[in-house]
């Protein structure tokens, strides 16, 4: 049976995107987008979500518990399989790890340990990676567990730092090259149950 699979979004969407366009290709194998859930009713993600047919829900706001709570309650109404954070931009507890354990995936704009960890998070990551002149950067899908950035790693992929980026034009490349390849390999891999994490360690497994 299909993973059915939860995109939790606050924004442009732009990853949704092209977890959507993955699954119009055929790309998402055994994975099917059941639902997108927003922390903010203005996310465009949410007009994406409509557009391609998908339900979408909008989170109540309140201290990061009791938003949790309502979030995984929603999760298991909804019978997901596998949750995926996609610019998904508030604060959880652990009871959503604990409900899913190895079964939330994020995607974060750097390549992991740089550039990541409390406080790093949209434009912030690349202005970093510019204050610090590395000559490249990228993106990493890892899973999420208690600690920010911190999962065992399933996928990463670099792009090029050019002498005249800006922050956004850092940004642009990375998701570009990177980020909206990675996403949709990840979903597609963990929906075949190809991921399985050792330690900090994911093998990759063929596939049958
Ligand atoms: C992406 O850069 C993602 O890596 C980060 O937040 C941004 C979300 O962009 N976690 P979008 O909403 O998918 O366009």
């Amino acid at each position: 049976m299909a993973k059915r699979i939860a995109v939790l979004v606050s924004g442009g969407g732009t990853n949704l995107q092209a977890l959507i366009d993955a699954q119009g290709r055929g790309e998402l194998v055994n994975g099917e987008l059941a639902a997108v859930l927003s922390s903010s009713p203005e996310a465009y993600a949410l007009e994406r979500a409509k557009r391609a047919g998908i339900p979408g829900y909008v989170l109540p706001r309140g201290d990061a518990r009791a938003v949790t709570a309502a979030l995984v309650e929603r999760l298991r109404e909804l019978d997901i399989d596998l949750v995926v954070m996609a610019g998904f931009m508030t604060i959880v507890t652990e009871e959503l790890f604990q409900a899913y354990p190895n079964a939330v995936l994020n995607i974060h704009p750097s390549l992991i340990p740089s550039f990541c960890g409390v406080g790093c998070y949209g434009l912030h990551v690349h202005e970093k990676a510019l204050a610090y002149g590395v000559k490249v950067s990228g993106a990493t899908v890892h899973f999420v567990t208690e600690e920010c950035d911190a999962g065992p790693i399933v996928l990463q992929r670099a792009a090029e730092v050019l002498p005249d980026d800006t922050p956004e034009t850092l940004q642009r490349r990375i998701m570009e090259q990177c980020e909206w390849k990675l996403l949709p390999q990840a979903v597609s891999l963990f929906c075949q149950d190809r991921l399985k994490v050792e330690g900090r360690t994911v093998r990759i497994l063929n596939a049958e």
